[in-house]
C-alpha cells in the first residue's frame, strides 16, 4: 500500500501546480464491490476505495445519485454511508436532520447544484467524520462568520466556481484540520489575511481566477504549513515584497496568467523552499540579470506563453543548484537569450526552447550546462551558421582540441524533435534539419543579425509614457551594440578611434547618458573617460541598458522620430530602424502619426562634409549632421584630366560622422561626396526625405611622396628608375583598386552576406587587406564597395 500513496502524493502535488487536482487513481486500484443495503430509487449503492486527503485508504460504502435532477434528498440513505454523491441536481437545501444521522459519511459531493446559503448545508447538523466537502459550482455569493464550524473533522473544501465576493474575516473559523482549500474562479477582489487565521494545517491554497489586483503585505503569514499556492487568472500586475512573507514551507507558486510585467524578485527571495515556480502567461518583457538568483531549492521554472517576453539577458539564472527542468517555451517575439544567461545550473537536464523567435542557442549555453540531457529548439527561425555551429554533424573544423571535445560533448545532448528542428538561415540550409547539417556547410564565425521580432519597424507611444526599445544582435564575435537617436545622438560603446584624436561623432554620450545607471560595463565608462569634453547636451532621459534596450521616460513629441541600432562585430554589422511616433494626448486618435512626424529632417542644410587631415595615402573626412540618417553613404573618385576613373561607394554606419578614407594614391586629386539618407526601412518617412538629391562634395589632393633625401646619393638614373618603379606600383595598386570588389551592395540596413565565399576569393581578400588598416567605421569586407554612377 505505501508506494502507491508515495505515488498519489507526488502526483497530487504535480496536478496542484498545474491548478486542478483530479485524484484519478481508479485504474490501478480493487473494483468496486457490492454493497447489501437498501439504496435509493435510482442511485447505486457499493463498496469504493476511497483516499482521505491525507492520503488514508478506505472502503468506502458509497451512495452515488449523481445527474438524477433531483431537488431534494433521497431516501432512504444507509446510516452507515462514507461517500455521498450528489453531483449535478438541482439542490438548493438539504433536509439536515437526515444527513445528522450519516455519523460515518467522510466526503459529501454537492457540487453543480443550486446552493447559494452555506447555510443551508452545515447549520444544526453536525458531520463530525466528514473530510471532504464539494460546494464548487454552485450559486455561494458570501461566506458567514464559522460557515463551516460543525465540521471539526473538515481536510478538503471545495468552493470554486462559485460567486463569492465576500467573506468573512472568521469564515473559516473551527476548521482546525483543513489542509486543502480551493477557492479559486469566485469574484473576490481582495484577499484577507484573517480568513487564514483559522487554518494552521493548510498544505494547499487555491486562490486563482479572482479578480485580486495586489496581494496584501504579509496576507499568508499565518499559513505556516502551505506547500502550495496558486494564484493563476487573478490580475495581479506585481507583487509586495513581503507578500509572501511566512510562507516558510511553501514548495509550488504559480503566478501562471497575470499581468506581471517583471519577475517578481524581491517577494520570491522570501520563499527559499520554493520547488516549483509557474510564471507561465505574464507580461514580462525581458528577464533580466539576478531574476532568479540563489533559489537553492527550485527543481522546475516555467517562462512560457509570454507575448512580450524579447529577451533573457546575462545572469538571468544564476545559482540554481537544484533546477533540472526549464521551460521557456512559446514566446513569440523571444530572440535573445545571452550566451551567459544560464549560470551556475548544475543539475538541469532538460531545457525546452522550442516556439519561440530564436535564431540560436550560443555554444556557452550549452558549455554551461554540465548535466543537459535534452534541449527542444523546433519551430524557431534557427541559424545554421558560427553560433549553432556546436549542433553540426560532425564538429571537424579547425578548432583547437579543446573546442572539439567541448563542442562533442554538446552533441551528446538529445533533441527533442529532432525531425522539426530545421534551419531558415542561410538560404541555402533552409529547411534542413540542423542536426543533419554537417560542420563544413556551417560558417565558423558570423556577422551580427537583429532580429526583426524583437524590433518592430513602428512603435507608437503616448505623450508622457515611456518608450522601451529592445535591440539585440547574436554573432561570434559578440557584437556591440549602440544607438543612434533623430538627432544624430550616438548611445554606447565610444568607437575605437574616440582617443585617437578624431573628432568623436556623438561625443557625449556615455558617462551623462548612463547617469544613474548601474549597469553600464566597466568598458564604457572608461571609453567615456577618454573622451574630450566637446560640449553637448544630450537628454539625460536615455538610459541604455546593457544589453541593447533603450528607455526614455516621460516621452516629449520632441522625441520622435527614427532611431536606429547598429549591432556591430569585427566581421561587420547589422542595423535596424524604428520610427518612433508620439501621440499627443489632446488630439484624440489621429490616426497613425500625428504632427510629430510631419518634420524629417532637412538635413542637408546643416550637413557640411569637410576634409579633416589628408596624407598620402589616406584622408580623414568629417561632417555633422544633426539627424539620424543611418543610409548615409560616401563616394570617392581619383580625378585625372583625361581618365574615366571609377567611383568607390561605402556605406557609413549610422551614427558615424567622421570617416578615415585609406588607401588613396599620393599626389592625386580626389572628389569626395556624402550621399546623407534615411534608411529604407523607415517605413514612414516619406519619400523625398530617404535620401537627399544632392550629395555634398569636397575635393581634395593627396600628399605628396617626399623627395628623396639627399644624403643618399643616388645617382639621377638610379632616382628616375626608383620613380619609375614607385609609378608602376601605383599603377599596378590602381588596377588593382579597380578591381576591387564589382558586386553591387544592396544599401539596406541588412550588410552580411555569404561570408565564406567572399573570405575563400583572392578579391575579397584584397578589400579585406584594404581595409584593415583603416579605422574602425570603414566598412569592413562585407559592406562591398562597388562602383557607383553618380557624383
Ligand atoms: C460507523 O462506523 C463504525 C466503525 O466502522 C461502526 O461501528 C458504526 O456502526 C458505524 N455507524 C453507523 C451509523 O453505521
Ligand atoms: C549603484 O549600485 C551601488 C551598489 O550596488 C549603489 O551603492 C549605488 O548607489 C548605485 N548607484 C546608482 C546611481 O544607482
Ligand atoms: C587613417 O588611416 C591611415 C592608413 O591606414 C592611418 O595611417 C591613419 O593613422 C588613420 N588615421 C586615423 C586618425 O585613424
Amino acid at each position: 500500500m505505501k508506494p502507491t500513496l508515495v505515488l498519489l502524493q507526488l502526483q497530487c502535488l504535480l496536478c496542484v501546480f498545474v491548478g486542478v487536482c483530479v485524484p484519478s487513481i481508479t485504474g490501478s486500484l480493487p473494483h468496486a464491490l457490492p454493497w447489501h443495503v437498501s439504496c435509493p430509487v435510482r442511485c447505486v449503492c457499493q463498496i469504493k476505495p476511497w483516499f482521505s486527503p491525507d492520503s488514508v485508504y478506505h472502503e468506502a460504502p458509497t451512495v452515488d445519485c449523481n445527474d438524477l435532477l433531483l431537488t431534494k434528498l433521497p431516501l432512504p440513505i444507509p446510516p452507515n454511508t462514507h461517500t455521498l454523491r450528489l453531483q449535478s441536481n438541482l439542490l438548493s437545501e438539504l433536509d439536515t436532520a437526515v444527513l445528522h444521522g450519516l455519523t460515518n459519511l467522510t466526503d459529501l459531493d454537492l457540487s453543480q447544484n443550486r446552493f447559494s446559503h452555506v447555510r443551508t448545508i452545515t447549520q444544526s447538523s453536525s458531520l463530525p467524520s466528514l473530510l471532504s466537502l464539494h460546494l464548487e459550482e454552485n450559486h455561494l455569493s458570501h461566506l458567514p462568520e464559522a460557515s463551516f464550524s460543525s465540521l471539526p473533522a473538515l481536510q478538503e473544501l471545495f468552493l470554486s466556481h462559485n460567486n463569492l465576493h465576500s467573506i468573512a474575516p472568521g469564515a473559516f473559523t473551527g476548521l482546525d484540520s483543513l489542509l486543502r482549500l480551493h477557492i479559486n474562479n469566485n469574484r473576490l477582489t481582495t484577499v484577507d489575511p484573517r480568513w487564514f487565521k483559522a487554518l494552521p494545517r493548510l498544505e494547499v491554497l487555491m486562490l486563482g481566477g479572482n479578480p485580486v489586483e495586489a496581494l496584501p503585505e504579509r496576507g499568508f503569514l499565518a499559513l505556516k504549513s502551505l506547500r502550495s499556492l496558486v494564484l493563476g487568472g487573478m490580475g495581479l500586475r506585481g507583487l509586495a515584497e513581503k507578500a509572501l512573507e511566512g510562507l516558510d514551507g511553501l514548495e509550488s507558486l504559480s503566478f501562471y496568467d497575470n499581468l506581471l510585467t517583471k519577475v517578481p524578485t524581491q517577494a520570491l527571495r522570501r520563499v527559499p523552499g520554493l520547488k516549483f515556480l509557474d510564471l507561465n502567461k505574464n507580461r514580462i518583457k525581458l528577464i533580466e540579470t539576478g531574476d532568479f538568483r540563489d533559489m537553492i531549492h527550485l527543481k522546475e521554472l516555467g517562462l512560457n506563453n509570454m507575448e512580450e517576453l524579447v529577451s533573457i539577458e546575462k545572469a538571468a539564472l544564476e545559482n540554481l543548484p537544484e533546477l533540472t527542468k526549464l521551460e521557456i517555451t512559446n514566446n513569440p517575439r523571444l530572440s535573445y537569450i545571452h550566451p551567459q544567461a544560464f549560470l551556475q545550473l548544475s543539475r538541469l537536464e532538460s531545457l525546452m526552447l522550442n516556439s519561440n523567435s530564436l535564431s540560436a542557442l550560443h555554444q556557452h549555453i550549452m558549455l554551461s550546462l554540465p548535466s543537459l540531457q535534452e534541449v527542444s529548439l523546433h519551430s524557431n527561425p534557427l541559424r545554421c551558421d558560427c553560433l549553432f555551429h556546436w549542433a553540426a554533424e560532425e564538429a571537424s573544423h579547425p578548432h583547437t582540441e579543446k573546442e572539439q571535445t567541448d563542442a562533442q560533448t554538446a552533441r551528446m545532448v538529445r533533441f527533442i524533435q529532432p525531425q522539426a528542428t530545421l534551419c531558415s538561415e542561410p538560404p541555402e540550409l533552409r529547411a534542413r534539419r540542423v542536426r543533419e547539417v554537417s560542420s563544413r556547410e556551417m560558417s565558423a564565425s558570423c556577422l551580427p543579425m537583429i532580429p526583426t521580432s524583437s524590433l518592430p519597424s513602428y512603435v507608437g507611444v503616448r505623450e508622457g509614457g515611456k518608450l522601451v526599445l529592445h535591440c539585440r544582435g547574436l554573432a561570434d564575435p559578440q557584437p556591440e551594440l549602440y544607438w543612434v537617436t533623430p538627432s544624430g545622438l550616438r548611445l554606447g560603446p565610444a568607437p575605437d578611434h574616440a582617443a585617437k584624436g578624431l573628432p568623436a561623432p556623438a561625443p557625449c554620450h556615455n558617462s551623462k547618458v548612463s547617469e544613474g545607471v548601474n549597469h553600464t560595463s566597466a568598458s564604457s565608462l572608461s571609453h567615456s573617460q577618454t573622451q574630450d569634453n566637446t560640449p553637448c547636451n544630450p537628454s539625460k532621459r536615455y538610459r541604455l541598458l546593457p544589453e541593447g534596450t533603450l528607455e526614455i521616460n516621460k516621452v516629449t513629441p520632441s522625441e520622435a522620430g527614427l532611431y536606429t541600432c547598429v549591432a556591430e562585430n569585427t566581421l561587420g554589422a547589422d542595423t535596424r530602424s524604428v520610427t518612433v511616433g508620439v501621440h499627443s494626448r489632446e488630439k484624440k486618435r489621429k490616426r497613425g502619426m500625428s504632427a510629430n512626424l510631419r518634420g524629417f529632417p532637412l538635413f542637408r542644410e546643416d550637413a557640411r562634409l569637410e576634409v579633416r587631415e589628408v596624407g598620402q595615402h589616406y584622408a580623414i573626412l568629417s561632417w555633422q549632421s544633426g539627424h539620424n540618417l543611418p543610409s548615409t553613404r560616401l563616394s570617392w573618385q581619383a580625378m585625372y584630366s583625361n581618365a574615366h576613373t571609377p567611383t568607390y561607394t561605402t556605406r557609413v554606419l549610422a551614427g558615424t560622422q567622421s570617416f578615415n578614407l585609406t588607401h588613396l594614391q599620393a599626389e592625386t586629386f580626389y572628389r569626395v561626396c556624402l550621399h546623407l539618407g534615411i534608411s529604407k526601412d523607415a517605413k514612414y518617412a516619406n519619400r523625398r526625405s530617404r535620401e537627399s538629391r544632392r550629395p555634398q562634395c569636397v575635393s581634395f589632393r593627396t600628399e605628396d611622396v617626399p623627395e628623396p633625401e639627399p644624403g643618399l646619393q643616388l645617382s639621377p638614373e638610379l632616382t628616375s628608375t626608383a620613380v619609375t618603379l614607385l609609378l608602376l606600383a601605383l599603377i599596378l595598386l590602381l588596377l588593382a583598386g579597380q578591381g576591387w570588389d564589382s558586386q553591387p551592395s544592396d544599401g539596406a540596413g541588412k550588410v552580411h552576406s555569404t561570408l565564406i565565399q567572399e573570405i575563400k576569393s583572392p578579391k575579397a581578400l584584397i578589400i579585406k587587406q584594404k581595409t584593415e588598416g583603416s579605422n574602425e567605421h570603414q566598412p569592413k569586407q562585407n559592406e562591398k564597395l562597388l562602383l557607383h554612377e553618380d557624383c
